[in-house]
């Protein structure tokens, strides 16, 4: 049956016997024979996005189907092809809030930021957090979220980390795999991004990453293959950068050979916002969408096919997978969207799922100056909290950037403790409200002087990370009255990172206004007899060895969304025990990194909106020798016994748990490993376990010391309850890759399987055996010169 819908009469509605639901089904190959070469530049390339993308920019068309929205693909009216609309992830949809000449408001559920979702390590709620913002993007009427994000944390400075998920591919890929399958259960698509190794946002455009191909396949691409294999998103999107050369989004090996033909994709590849340079060579390469489009890239693509130097098969192939897609999005569809989500539900999601995603970094482990007692959940007598930091009160709930989300409103720690039934210090807190009001008026106006004179400038300053002001500062005299009338301290220390900027090597330390602050309150309350509780508000990893004996306790919130405040206090009051872990490690200095000796610290960040500057020759600015090469965080500081702060993997909860009976089982190309663990604490918990395995021979054949290959959660364990785990692997796991012979080999020989709560707390070591074991792989995506790189 052929049904119009008013799009045209291409449009046919059937029946699939699969799902027995009405679905309108695309006659690809009659829409394809009615397209002119125009129509398919223009269907290759984006709408256009207002003020930067030349005069052919169509975004008038199509900029009202969801305000806010990062873009769309291009509508073709006559050929029953609707535009649907893509937008921006990963913390939930970001589109404007509220919309000209409409009452109505928009606002979407902020969630937390990918590093603490991933610091879950509990993929089932991982996938819940997904759907319910899966529902969120089909309810608002958009069709493809941007999102997640997975790029390897390389460096603690990378801008971005905040809505990356791990230093390790591993966890990486898992928690991408279970938001993909979260969102898309709603039928909406997801863009896996960015694809790959963006791992720096100083000249994200024209930089370079100079990556042996080993450490492309084991670390850069690894987490990719697991998310792409295991959950199918509907769209991937490339990076902006070069990799050995060439622009990801112009790399055939790349988006061809790699995902296509080794890994198996099927669906439809986007460039990354104004990213990459050569329009033909981009469809070439099978790069299918180019967004959010130039004029001339719809040159390019013309005079490419005109001249022979683009085929046009090449191109009819990109416009059928975009076609595949735009087919099975709720537009095309016909979804009757709401523009009414559950943002009720989300928020007791979200509020959950940050709880579940903090880290409890020190409670009452004695140091030389806290106490022994654990600070934490707060007894019974806590009622009176004083509140310190300028974060606490204006609590930070995401990144900036694309990842920032337009929510309603930011539960403060200010208000989740009051919501919890404490009591705060009503001097501090208008102290505060008063010094932050004014930081934010002088820095408001500092962008509104900036825009008479460069608005561009003024718009970017509005969209990047602020400046967070100076802590504010006490003399002893207030501190000890502030003491004196209160049961305990909390001091948060917050950070603000985002897209175009990498963070800077101070914004890795504490500034002498937050040291001072932490000293001094420590100073005072513990002389007092009170507890003193730090709290971080932060996106990225921070140093903590220089101080992290002061206070009593220490808990990494994270940027935790909207319901922060809520989600914190869930923590301190007990009614939610932590059992969130590091997916990174925290080094002790932050040129401790390996990495950090290729990385761009405190350098010009060279914005280039639009793609326009010229490949140079500066060293970590142009171009990043990735001289560690797969030494990357716990690979490093494990296999080469460099100290750190706090290890991979490491988080404390308000019980204990004890390891037992760690056994393993090898069937065939299966390992199966299995563990009891037993809450042996006097509260409720879970335990996160990790499996890691350890190569016959790591040092002599260059492999890391440890590297994780599975994780497991426990439920929720009562005291004295225990549950037995079972992680389980396959032989080609073992495989490191052999540049040599360009394959994933397994070397034969006995493998160590490591049971531990972290990196660095190894419970069990089990043995097994393997067999050698070589899966060939193409010989693509070779340095151009050698690099120096780091072995053992
Ligand atoms: C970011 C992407 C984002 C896109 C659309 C780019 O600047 O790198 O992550 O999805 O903009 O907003």
């Amino acid at each position: 049956m052929f049904f119009a819908l008013g799009m045209g009469a291409l449009i046919m509605v059937g029946c699939t016997a699969a799902d027995k639901v009405t679905k309108n089904i695309l006659n690809q190959e009659e829409v394809m024979a009615k397209m002119s070469l125009e129509d398919k530049a223009h269907f290759v390339i984006g709408t256009g996005m207002a003020g930067f993308s030349g005069d052919d920019a169509v975004i008038g068309a199509t900029k009202n189907l969801v305000p806010g929205a990062a873009g769309t693909t291009y509508p073709l009216d006559s050929l029953g092809i609707p535009a649907i609309v893509l937008a921006d992830g990963p913390a939930g949809l970001r589109i404007d809030a509220t919309r000209e000449g409409d009452s109505a408001t928009y606002y979407c559920t902020h969630f937390p930021i990918g590093t603490l979702l991933a610091s879950t390590w509990n993929t089932q709620l991982v996938e819940e957090v997904g759907q319910a913002i899966g529902e969120e993007v089909k309810e608002y009427g958009a069709d493809v979220l941007l999102a997640p994000a997975l790029n390897i944390m390389r460096n603690p400075l990378c801008g971005r980390n905040f809505e990356y998920y791990s230093e390790d591919p591993v966890v990486a890929g898992k928690t991408a795999s279970a938001y993909i399958k979260g969102v898309q259960k709603n039928d909406v698509g997801t863009s896996i991004k960015h694809f790959a190794a963006n791992n720096q946002e100083t000249n994200r455009m024209n930089t370079d990453a100079h990556i042996s191909q080993r450490a492309l396949r084991e670390i850069y691409l690894k987490g990719f293959e697991i998310a792409i294999k295991e959950s199918k998103p509907w769209t991937v999107m490339t990076s902006y950068n070069y990799i050995n050369g060439i622009y990801t989004s112009e790399s055939k090996d790349l988006v061809q050979t790699i995902l296509r033909d080794e890994w198996g994709y099927e669906g439809t590849v986007m460039t990354d916002w104004f990213g990459g340079k050569d329009g033909a060579k981009q469809m070439w390469a099978g790069n299918d969408m180019l967004q959010p489009g130039k004029k001339e890239q719809f040159d390019s693509i013309v005079a490419g096919v005109k001249s022979g130097k683009l085929d046009e098969a090449d191109l009819d192939r990109n416009v059928q997978r975009i076609l595949n897609l735009v087919e099975k999005s709720p537009r095309f569809q016909g979804y009757q969207y709401s523009n009414k989500p559950d943002l009720k539900t989300h928020a007791a999601i979200t509020r959950q799922s940050a709880a579940e995603g903090m880290v409890l970094m020190k409670n009452g482990q004695g140091g030389e100056q806290s106490s022994n007692e654990k600070a934490l959940p707060f007894k019974e007598n806590v009622k009176n909290v004083a509140l310190y930091g300028c974060t606490s009160y204006d609590f930070i709930a995401g990144g900036t950037g694309s990842g920032n989300v337009n929510h309603a409103y930011v539960v403060s720690l200010l208000d989740g403790l009051k919501n919890g039934g404490y009591t705060v210090s009503d001097e501090l807190k208008t102290a505060y409200e008063k010094y932050i009001d004014d930081s934010k008026e002088a820095q408001k106006k500092a962008i509104e002087e900036m825009a008479k004179k460069d608005k561009q400038a003024a718009m970017l300053a509005r969209f990047m990370p602020g400046t967070l002001p100076a802590e504010k500062q006490f003399s002893t005299e207030e501190l000890t009255a502030q003491a004196e009338a209160s049961d305990i301290a909390i001091i948060t220390i917050g950070r603000i990172s985002g897209e175009f900027l990498d963070r800077k090597a101070a914004d890795f330390n504490l500034n002498t206004s937050e040291r001072l602050l932490i000293q001094q309150v420590c100073d005072v309350y513990h002389k007092a007899g009170k507890q003193v509780v730090v709290l971080l508000n932060i996106g990225g990893v921070i140093e903590t060895a220089s101080w992290k004996d002061m206070p009593d306790a220490i808990l990494c919130a994270w940027q935790a969304g909207q319901e922060g405040g809520n989600s914190v206090v869930d923590v301190l009051s007990g009614k939610q025990s932590p059992s969130g872990k590091f997916t990174m490690s925290w080094p002790v200095n932050f040129t401790d990194a390996y990495s950090s000796r290729n990385f761009p610290i405190d350098q010009d960040p060279k914005i280039d909106m639009l793609n326009q500057g010229q490949k140079g020759n500066v060293r970590n600015v142009d171009y990043t020798d990735y001289e560690e090469d797969i030494y990357v965080g716990y690979r490093y500081f494990d296999s080469f016994e460099v100290p750190v702060s706090y290890p991979f993997g490491f988080g404390l909860s308000y019980t204990t748990f004890e390891y037992s009976d760690a056994k393993i089982a090898q069937k065939n190309d299966i390992y199966d490993v299995t563990v009891t663990v037993k809450n042996t604490g006097s509260q409720e918990g879970k335990e996160v376990v990790e499996l890691y395995i350890s190569a016959p021979d790591n040092k002599a054949a260059n492999k890391p010391a440890k590297e994780l290959k599975a994780f497991a959660k426990t439920k929720l364990l009562k005291p004295g309850e225990s549950q037995t785990l079972t992680l389980s692997i396959t032989a080609a796991d073992l495989a490191s890759f052999d540049e040599a012979a360009s394959a994933w080999v397994v070397a034969e020989g006995e493998y160590q399987f490591l049971v531990g709560a972290s990196s660095q707390d190894i419970k069990a070591t089990l043995t097994a055996n393997a067999k050698s074991q070589t899966t060939k792989a193409n010989d693509v995506m070779k340095p151009q010169a050698p690099i120096n790189l780091l072995k053992r």
